[in-house]
């Protein structure tokens, strides 16, 4: 029988809210179609922005929402996104099809997303080809309050009070599209650009360095010996690929029992990556200080047959829930490190929150695990101790049961469970230590009869969560039933 023993009385520090952070960028059809329709479009829109996606990410109780890029930020010039629409400039998008990109979407509408979804933004500025003025202007045009040339511009385009603005990334993926950058010479940009990213009023920067690629710790190395004393954070991005980025990265619904094992496998390796290079941040900063902010993580697998390949359109199953939610127990693990981290993307591109098609829109099992863990929200990561046995595959070492709990302020328990074989049922037993009696408890579980099963525009609900019921309670301990590919969450009150 596998054990799980929550030491309800020791907190191991608080799970930042912005773990469950969003990704948006310009590419394919998040922003334009997903998110953007315009104040012209037959599909019911609030000054542009349409209703039934706005409505759905509402209910997530999205912490912090990450744009314009990815690699588009390193191209993106925001001078070009603001002002009347008609008269703003059209470019290519060069990293993602190749299609014109109108600009219709820059920072007066992106910050009004923000406000509609009570979200705070995360902007990303241009460091690969985009010059220190550009980037210290847009600082002041979004966030000085009083007479300058920014905040006058700004004033004039509708404006007229500063916008709060938080985190600023320098760059994205400077190692990369973001420059094809060595370390050393990213680090002295990174200290060069941040310095003119400047602080008005009372508004304060979080100011956040681009960061390594998967296990690039020489990457991590460098930029903390060199420039850790001038940033908040540092940005890690690692994505779940069943197969090889360059030669096939597997299809989102056509996959094997044994590709199922790879991606758990493949998803639990963002636990080893954020060890290494938190142990390498511990070297330079034992405050913890400087936080690790994973700001692009996710599935990614071939796109859909038939769609644009610049587009990286990918369909969404239980497989992908249950990845989002063995993500989301490992950031709990390393609180004490990783204050913020933004899946790729919120509609219609990889890991999607939401999928939609004309005036079309369905729910992701994805959808449903930010929805169904923002319990986790900013509460307390209760320590645990785990005996759980391994599932029984050749040539895979993966536990069956992965599992996290957190108490919120009101005292109340929250315990995710996630159950990764694709045939066994699994019980759980678990001791609530230091919990006198539980008078309360409640079940909500996702799950699927099939490893692909998934919503389509067809059948949009084929996957979503469900009353569960499947436990008995005697004092403290309370055994769990998990059937497979599923994920659990209990609620318990005292
Ligand atoms: O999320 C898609 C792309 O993946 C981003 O633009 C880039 O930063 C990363 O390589």
């Amino acid at each position: 029988m596998n054990k799980v023993i929550i030491n309800s009385d020791i907190e191991k520090g608080t799970i930042s809210k912005h773990i469950y952070g969003q990704f948006a960028e310009h590419l394919g059809r998040c922003i334009y179609e997903g998110i953007w329709v315009g104040e012209d479009s037959i599909i019911p829109n609030t000054k542009g922005i349409r209703n039934d996606v706005l409505e759905a990410l509402k209910q997530l109780q999205i912490p912090v929402l990450r744009w314009p890029g990815g690699c588009f930020a390193d191209e993106y010039h925001w001078k070009d996104g603001i002002g009347p629409r008609e008269n703003r400039k059209r470019m290519v998008n060069t990293h993602w099809g190749g299609v014109v990109e109108n600009n219709h979407f820059g920072t007066h509408e992106f910050m009004l997303l923000c406000e509609l979804l009570e979200c705070e933004p995360y902007i990303c500025g241009n460091v690969g080809s985009g010059t220190v003025q550009e980037m210290s202007e847009w600082v002041e045009y979004m966030t000085f309050d009083g007479e300058s040339p920014m905040a006058n511009w700004r004033k004039e385009n509708g404006r007229e009070k500063p916008w709060k603005l938080k985190y600023f990334g320098v760059g994205n993926e400077n190692w990369g599209c973001g420059g094809n950058m060595r370390p050393e010479y990213y680090a002295d940009l990174y200290r060069r650009y941040q310095t003119y990213a400047r602080n008005y009023g009372d508004n304060r920067l979080y100011k956040i360095a681009g960061g390594a690629n998967i296990d690039d710790y020489n990457w991590t190395e460098t930029l903390m010996e060199r420039a850790s004393s001038l940033m908040d954070g540092l940005s890690l991005h690692y994505y779940t690929i069943p197969g090889d980025f360059w030669k096939g990265k597997g299809s989102s619904l056509q996959f094997s029992e044994q590709e199922w094992f790879i991606t758990m496998q493949k998803a639990l390796y963002m636990d080893e990556l954020i060890t290494k290079h938190s142990t390498i941040m511990d070297k330079y900063d034992p405050e913890k200080r400087v936080s690790l902010i994973i700001d692009e993580w996710g599935t990614w697998f071939d796109v859909e047959p038939g769609t644009n390949p610049g587009f990286l359109y990918q369909q969404n199953s239980i497989r992908d829930a249950i990845v989002a939610a063995l993500h989301f127990h490992i950031f709990h693990q390393h609180c004490d490190r990783v204050h913020m981290a933004n899946i790729a993307q919120t509609v219609n591109v990889l890991q999607a929150m939401v999928l939609t098609e004309g005036e079309k829109m369905l729910k992701t099992p994805t959808y449903y695990i930010f929805d169904m863990f923002k319990v986790h929200q900013d509460a307390a990561l209760l320590s645990l101790e785990t005996d759980i046995e391994n599932i029984a595959v050749e040539d895979f070492h993966l536990p069956k049961v992965s599992v996290s709990a957190s108490k919120n302020d009101s005292g109340q328990i929250h315990i995710s469970l996630c159950n990764m074989s694709l045939s066994e049922k699994t019980d759980v037993n678990i001791q609530l230590r230091g919990v006198n009696k539980i008078a309360e408890i409640s079940g909500e579980i996702l799950t699927a009869d099939y490893r692909n099963a998934h919503n389509s525009f067809e059948n949009p609900e084929a996957v979503k969560p469900e009353n569960f019921t499947e436990f008995t309670l005697i004092d403290q301990f309370i055994e769990v039933s998990l059937p497979p590919m599923s994920i659990i969450m209990l609620s318990v009150k005292e």
